[in-house]
């Protein structure tokens, strides 16, 4: 049994061992980890006070699948409730969907009460409206009829932002694996804008067949690699972890992507977890026996070629 997360997981992690500690499955330890997470108003990334879209709107993007089954549940787009990671999993355990987006989403939610949260803080509240000011160069009140948002947001994203986002992976006592991804997504982006976390294949994949894998960072790019189904896959044909995710970091080469900037968490059916990253940094590991979280190193693997910043 292990638990792994990116860093900013940290806060997260006692509560997916101990939902393993409980007999709990991986999905258990995935939903209850992030939903720490997704708590932390100082985690600009993802839940509350997480940096709103242009229109100063938080909108939140979520995901979370099944390596037993590859069963999966997802949101995205989804204003208004606390956390997202437990609606998604409430799709996937109520309907014969898999992904519901903005007002169906924000109506499943209402409708099997879960919590609501004003989730824009007076600090992210004031971020956006400096951001507004200072690159965007727009009041806030022109913006519901201003006639050119895409100028707009990619003025307001003129500087190299990193990818926030919390990602979990579990394998439980039984052996099963899981996966999860919850995030606000990209800060300033255009409303409606979705990325890779809650879209199974890209963000995150589960298959106990293979193994699990999740990405955070610039959400365009693992959608267009297919990033986390191609790390499951990889391992499913016989790579190690080690080396499926250091191939799939290498198909982020994607001309004209954006930049590039991906990090990467891989976990097979017997255990091994590894992480990669554009750039040097760590991720976490806690199993039922340990009482913190230990801090590994992920591989680095360089910005992928024809890739640019935002500028
Ligand atoms: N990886 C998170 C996002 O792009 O929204």
């Amino acid at each position: 049994m292990i638990v792994v997360s990116g860093v900013t997981g940290r806060l997260g992690m006692k509560a997916a061992r101990d939902a393993l500690r409980a007999g709990g499955s991986a999905l258990d330890a995935v939903e209850a980890g992030i939903r720490q997470v997704e708590l932390n108003a100082q985690d600009h990334s993802v839940g509350l006070g997480g940096y709103p879209n242009i229109l100063g709107e938080v909108q939140l993007d979520a995901g979370i699948m099944d390596g037993s089954n590859r069963a999966v549940g997802a949101v995205a787009a989804l204003r208004g409730f606390a956390h997202p990671i437990s609606v998604a999993r409430q799709v996937m355990i109520r309907l014969p969907h898999v992904f519901l987006v903005g007002a169906g989403a924000e109506r499943f939610a209402a409708e099997i009460a879960a919590e609501r949260s004003d989730l824009l803080t007076p600090e992210a509240k004031q971020a956006w409206l400096d951001r507004l000011n200072q690159y965007a160069g727009v009041r806030p009140e022109e913006l519901p009829t201003h006639p050119d948002l895409v100028t707009l947001v990619w003025r307001a994203l003129n500087e190299r932002q990193r990818g926030g986002t919390i990602d979990f992976l579990a394998l439980d006592a039984a052996g099963n694996l899981c996966a999860g991804v919850s995030t606000s997504g990209c800060a300033w982006k255009y409303p409606g804008r979705v990325g890779d976390s809650p879209i199974c294949g890209a963000g995150y994949y589960a298959d106990n067949r293979g193994g699990a894998a999740a990405c955070t960072g610039v959400g365009e790019v693992a959608i267009r690699a297919g990033t986390a189904r191609t790390v499951s896959l990889l391992l499913q044909l016989g790579y190690s972890v080690a080396e499926a995710g250091a191939r799939a970091m290498q198909d982020l080469a994607l001309p004209g992507a954006g930049r590039g900037s991906i990090d990467l968490l891989v976990l097979d059916p017997q255990g091994h977890a590894a992480g990669f990253a554009t750039d040097p940094g760590q991720f976490l590991v806690i199993t039922p026996e340990m009482d913190e979280p230990e801090e590994r190193e992920r591989v680095t693997v360089s910005a992928p070629p024809n890739s640019r910043e935002y500028e």
